[in-house]
């Protein structure tokens, strides 16, 4: 705004010096209004606001430090110069300039202080108007730039919402994928197996019962054999899934793991093949570990076999051991592996390697890239699942076209030596005997096979169908020399349980138990005190189990 261009309001009840201040005023370009009382003053700065108004102190009506206040009050933004013809006190001044007022002149003014004040005075006007514009378009930029602001951080999180929806949903597919592809190989491998033992069962049931053609003895033998031989794959597939889901009964032992791989390594060259060349390293003074021995064997030669398909050109395979603590650098670049000290096993290949989705998928259960026939895909479901349960972790480096590492880490032990049930086992002939075994076994079927095996062993037998029966028993006055039980149960009381309770009214009554996947429910399996018969089992390893169980101290 120029200041020439201004309204000024003249305020004073006296004509004379009201008119010249006005046109004295106009001579300098400002367009000039006029008014001789408060009353008209404040009308007029309603009905159209003029820049400055020119305010005498003594005015009719309203004194003019009031008139000041109200316009004041009223339009901040307009400028008031207070005059007074009166001689007055600095009080009186004081008092005009806090009431409002943006200077304060005494009559007569000399123009060119009249001119220079109101120009001043408009100057800073301006120049807060100009301040106060700013500041608006300051704060229509900043609500516009929040709004930006907020409606961005919706639309981000609208696409987090989506994002974690779709990851939800593409992790429930990739579970229902492993399921299905899980339960199909399941299924797969046990309808053929069942497929022999169900028809080989036929044959010779048409052969006992001689009806049609009569099968000669060496058939029926054949049969015989084939139906076993699928009974103890059906076996072997159980044992690998029950030790992909962990829930193998393992016999923990200290061992050092390079004195196993060196009693393995003639098998595990023959394993390997001629073609391929196997080399061991091991560092001196490898900590011990805990775990099931014949299960470590079978992992390395799960991973010795994959090796030697990885290579058909042949190859060089190193197996080497190591001692090595991991710190928390090594757990951020390896997740799932806990700090602490490890046996370090690593098993290299020179083969194809694996790209990324095959190494993403190859611990799953029945996930094989080879043909059918050729591999079940339950190797490597074994290797992470025993790993897994013996405390340790395991972890795949592979490149394409160069080769693969397979990293076991196992605890180091802290232990001391433990002797297990299967070290005790005496190969050889089947134990018999004549003590008492209490047989307790809910499943009829189960109890009758168990009941002939061992009367035909020569023991006598007492037989429960649950804890509660064998109680009884327990407590009347029958001589009992082995408590023998199935661990899990109907009836709320599981193998264990009964066997403490046996205890307390028998003290140091010897016992065995038995299970499908009886490791999860053992109260301490650190303890072997009481052995455990995996099912399903033969007849030698129940005879000798008996024996064993009998003959502890
Ligand atoms: N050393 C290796 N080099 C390259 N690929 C491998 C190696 N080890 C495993 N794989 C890949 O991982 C897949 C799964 O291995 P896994 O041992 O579980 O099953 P498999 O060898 O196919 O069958 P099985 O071991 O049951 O006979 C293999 O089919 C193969 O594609
Ligand atoms: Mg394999």
């Amino acid at each position: 705004m120029s200041e020439t261009k201004a309204n000024i309001l003249v305020v004073d009840d006296d004509d004379g010096g009201r008119y010249l201040k006005a046109h004295l005023l106009r001579k300098r370009g400002y367009h000039v209004l006029e008014a001789a009382t408060g009353m008209a003053a404040i009308e007029q700065c309603c009905a159209n606001p003029p820049d400055l108004v020119l305010l005498d102190v003594m005015l009719p009506d309203i004194n003019g430090v009031e008139v000041c206040r109200q316009i004041k009050t009223a339009h901040p933004g307009i400028a008031v110069l207070q005059t007074s013809a009166a001689v007055i006190s600095a009080h009186d001044r004081a008092a005009a300039l806090d009431g409002g007022a943006d200077a304060f002149l005494v009559e007569p003014i000399e123009s060119e202080e009249l001119q220079a004040t109101a120009q001043s005075l408009l100057r800073m006007r301006g120049a807060e108007q100009a301040l106060r514009r700013l500041n608006e378009r300051l704060e229509l930029l900043i609500a516009e730039r929040t709004r930006e602001l907020t409606e961005a951080n919706r639309r981000l999180e609208l696409e987090i919402v989506e994002r974690r929806k779709t990851e939800e949903v593409l992790w429930h597919t990739q579970r229902l994928e492993a399921v299905g592809q899980l339960t199909g190989g399941i299924a797969h491998d046990f309808n053929n197996l069942l497929a022999v033992i169900v028809g080989s069962m036929e044959v010779i049931r048409t052969a006992i019962e001689g009806n049609g053609e009569v099968l000669p003895r060496a058939k029926v033998l054949r049969m015989l054999t084939a139906s076993e031989t699928a009974t103890s794959r059906a076996t072997k597939l159980t044992q690998q899934l029950l030790a992909f889901a962990r829930r193998s009964s393992l016999k923990f032992d200290i061992v050092a793991l390079d004195e196993v791989i060196v009693a393995s390594e003639p098998f595990l060259r023959r394993a390997l093949g001629e073609a391929n060349r196997l080399s061991l390293s091991f560092e001196a003074g490898l900590w011990p570990c805990r775990i099931d021995a014949p299960q470590f064997e079978a992992a390395i030669l799960n991973l010795v076999v994959n090796a030697r398909d990885a290579m058909p050109q042949g190859g060089d395979l190193e197996i080497a051991t190591g001692n090595e603590i991991v710190d928390a650098t090594e757990v951020r670049r390896t997740p799932d592996l806990i700090a602490g000290p490890y046996v370090v096993v690593r098993v290299t290949d020179t083969g194809t390697g694996m790209d990324r989705d095959v190494a993403a998928h190859a611990f799953e259960p029945f996930f094989t890239t080879k043909e059918v026939g050729k591999g079940t895909g339950l190797g490597l479901s074994q290797v992470y699942g025993f790993i897994k349960q013996s405390g340790g972790h395991v972890v795949i480096d592979t490149e394409p076209g160069v080769g693969t590492t397979f990293r076991l880490y196992l605890p180091r032990c802290d232990d001391v030596r433990l002797s297990s049930i299967a070290q005790d086992r005496a190969p050889g002939m089947t134990p018999t005997g004549h003590e008492t075994v209490l047989v307790v076994e809910d499943n009829a079927e189960v109890l009758e096979l168990a009941v002939t095996t061992i009367s035909d062993l020569g023991y006598r037998v007492l037989i429960a169908a649950d804890g509660k029966a064998a109680l009884d028993i327990v407590q009347g006055d029958e001589p009992i020399d082995l408590l023998f039980s199935d661990v899990v149960m109907p009836g709320g009381m599981n193998g264990f349980e009964l066997i403490s309770k046996a205890r307390a009214v028998r003290c140091g009554l010897k016992a065995l138990v038995t299970s499908g996947y009886a490791s999860v429910h053992r109260p301490d399996a650190n303890r072997p005190d009481v052995p455990l018969l995996l099912k399903p089992y033969r007849r030698g390893d129940l005879a000798q189990c008996i024996r064993m169980a009998l003959d502890r101290v």
